[in-house]
């Protein structure tokens, strides 16, 4: 367990420890999407953990697909952002922004001008979203122009500079669980002819350049990548060329030299061990569902450089604290998950 708790670079960034909190909608930004005092206070009680990465938060109207989900680019965006980083860093925390844009994973009644979702392809997903009129299929998204693709790569990069002016440590680039990047990885989601679809250089074209106009914008000792391989959220299918898929998108990032590799696991080990070799970087590890009883093996292994957890540390602020002293742990309430006040939400009891 102690090797939890020796210290790890991200970027330019010493942290304390090498447990992360694991990025996790909460829904409870204002209706604009600015941050709120509350969220402030949420992320500022789990400080203690090395590394904290923020809720998806949508880099432009379009972006958006879920309700009260917070954005970051707009003024208010940046002001409200502010309260919350300068809260963490007063607990000696350190917080990385997660920028995603849904693609297809949206439904008009959650987004602002009920705007129809943009898509590598005209597909729809075959699930539901909670909209304000409780759950409703998703409808067939709009597929990208060469138009919609250079603004969605310029929507990143000013949201990742939005993120460093309301004093975020740096950004994660959400390349997982069934949302836009992924969606162009999927070739059952990207049926695309163009430079964007196709072949394995081509899939990832697209996240690539997001990557690079970040790095461009932000610098790479600030910027993060997450990936979900193998991962079928949002109805995607990366078929048998997945793996070959994140080797090569995995060594095209790792060119770069960016802070982390974020890799939300879902059972190919053989793979994760090739990802360790081919990432030169921090190596962070989330394992959904993880025992646990094996909170630090993948950091004593080498497998990893950090740990992260989602579920526990939203129910446990002190969690870092727990794990150390091998204390119990708060359960999580589903319930409360998404939307609603501080019940569920900072009202997690932290060790006496
Ligand atoms: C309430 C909740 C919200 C989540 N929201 C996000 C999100 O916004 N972005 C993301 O990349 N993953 C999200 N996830 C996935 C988590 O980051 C994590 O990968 C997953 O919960 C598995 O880890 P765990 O078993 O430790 O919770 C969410 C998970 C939960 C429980």
């Amino acid at each position: 367990m102690s090797d939890l708790f020796t210290s790890v670079r991200i970027g330019t960034n010493v942290l304390t420890n090498r447990l992360g909190m694991a990025p996790m909608t909460r829904s409870r930004a204002n209706p604009d999407g600015t941050p709120t005092p509350l969220m402030a206070e949420y992320y500022a009680q789990r400080a203690t953990l090395g590394l904290i990465l923020t809720e998806a938060t949508q880099p432009s109207d379009i972006g958006q697909g879920n309700i009260s989900t917070p954005g970051i680019y707009t003024d208010a965006h940046i002001e409200g952002w502010k309260k919350v980083t300068s809260a963490v860093h007063a607990q000696g925390g350190r917080i990385f922004i997660q920028i995603m844009h849904v693609g297809r994973m949206s439904h008009p009644d959650n987004v602002v001008g009920n705007l129809q979702a943009v898509a590598p392809s005209a597909i729809a997903p075959k699930v539901q979203l909670h909209t304000p009129t409780g759950m409703q299929d998703v409808p067939t998204p709009r597929e990208m122009t060469d138009d919609d693709i250079r603004q969605t790569v310029a929507d990143y990069r000013h949201a990742a500079r939005c993120a460093i002016d309301a004093g975020a440590d740096g950004v994660e680039v959400h390349g997982a669980n069934g949302y836009l990047l992924q969606q162009f990885f999927a070739p059952n989601a990207n049926l695309r002819t163009d430079a964007y679809g196709g072949s394995i250089e081509n899939r990832t074209r697209f996240a690539i350049e997001i990557v690079k106009a970040v790095v461009e914008e932000i610098g790479a000792d600030r910027t993060g990548f997450r990936v979900s391989p193998g991962g079928t959220l949002g109805d995607l299918n990366e078929g048998t060329e997945g793996p070959a898929l994140y080797r090569y998108l995995i060594e095209q990032l790792d060119k770069l030299g960016l802070a982390f590799l974020d890799v939300m696991h879902w059972g190919n080990e053989e793979l994760l061990v090739d990802i360790r070799k081919l990432w030169h970087q921090t190596l962070i590890l989330n394992r959904p569902g993880r025992p646990r009883e094996q909170i630090g093996a993948d950091v004593k292994t080498g497998l990893a450089d950090i740990e992260s957890y989602g579920a526990m540390i939203l129910a446990n602020p002190d969690f870092a604290r727990r794990v150390q002293h091998d204390a119990l742990l708060n359960e999580p309430k589903k319930e409360l998950f998404f939307g609603g006040d501080a019940r569920g939400y900072t009202d997690y009891p932290a060790l006496a």
